[in-house]
């Protein structure tokens, strides 16, 4: 569990928007600010970011050193966000992070695809991801956190050199108990994969 007031790289920003209307005079002008739900911006710099979502709702960012990988995942839900890595771009045995941040305190999970095809991800029985920050703001979902590149878990796969496909998928709602249970399903339109 994380307390989110140390965390909260959220960031609202107020927009000017200009409409230039047919009649080019004074009056075709509409000048007017909205207040837009922006994007928040990452914790610190990341070498690596990839938009995930088509519609921008699924933001990643990470970055790597010899033995571990820092991800900053940015949902668009103040729901549960999950991110995972797949040698075929379904669930079937991919190693997934799954989080969010509720009643003041964020969670990141360690799971596994089950063998038999798409279905609720169990936790891994070691749990090998450290949860460095998580804060919900203006509708969006941030959770930072580290994992190794190799855990030497057969319940977690090693980021190497060779293709992995990265997916995605989130809820609308926390989980209401302590876990994230299969109630809490997706549904096909809230969940990819990078191949797609
Ligand atoms: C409550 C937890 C979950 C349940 C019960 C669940 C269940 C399912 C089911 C039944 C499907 C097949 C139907 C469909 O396409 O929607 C599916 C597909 C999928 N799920 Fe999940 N899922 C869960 C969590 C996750 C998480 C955490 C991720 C990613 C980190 C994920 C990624 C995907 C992807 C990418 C597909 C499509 C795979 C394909 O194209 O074959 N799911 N899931």
């Amino acid at each position: 569990m994380y307390l989110l007031d140390s965390f909260s790289p959220c960031k609202v920003t107020v927009a000017l928007q200009k409409k230039l209307g047919s009649n080019v005079s004074f009056n075709s002008w509409l000048v007017s600010f909205v207040f837009a739900q922006s994007q928040p911006e990452p914790s610190e710099t990341f070498t690596h970011n990839a938009q995930l979502e088509p519609n921008g709702k699924i933001h990643l960012y990470w970055k790597f050193n010899q033995t571990h990988i820092t991800f900053e995942v940015h949902g668009n839900t103040t729901g549960w966000v999950g991110i995972g890595i797949s040698p075929g771009g379904s669930m079937m045995g991919a190693d997934m992070n799954v989080g969010w941040a509720k009643n003041g305190e964020a969670t990141i999970t360690d799971r596994h695809g089950v063998t038999t095809g798409n279905a609720y991800p169990p936790l891994d029985t070691e749990q090998n991801v450290e949860l460095l920050g998580g804060s919900e703001c203006d509708g969006w979902t941030v959770l930072k956190f580290r994992r190794q590149l190799a855990a030497c878990d057969l319940q977690d796969l090693e980021f190497t050199t060779y293709t992995m496909r990265v997916i995605y998928a989130w809820g609308l709602d926390d989980p209401t108990g302590d876990d994230l249970s299969r109630s809490d399903y997706h549904t096909p339109v809230r969940r990819d994969s990078t191949d797609n």
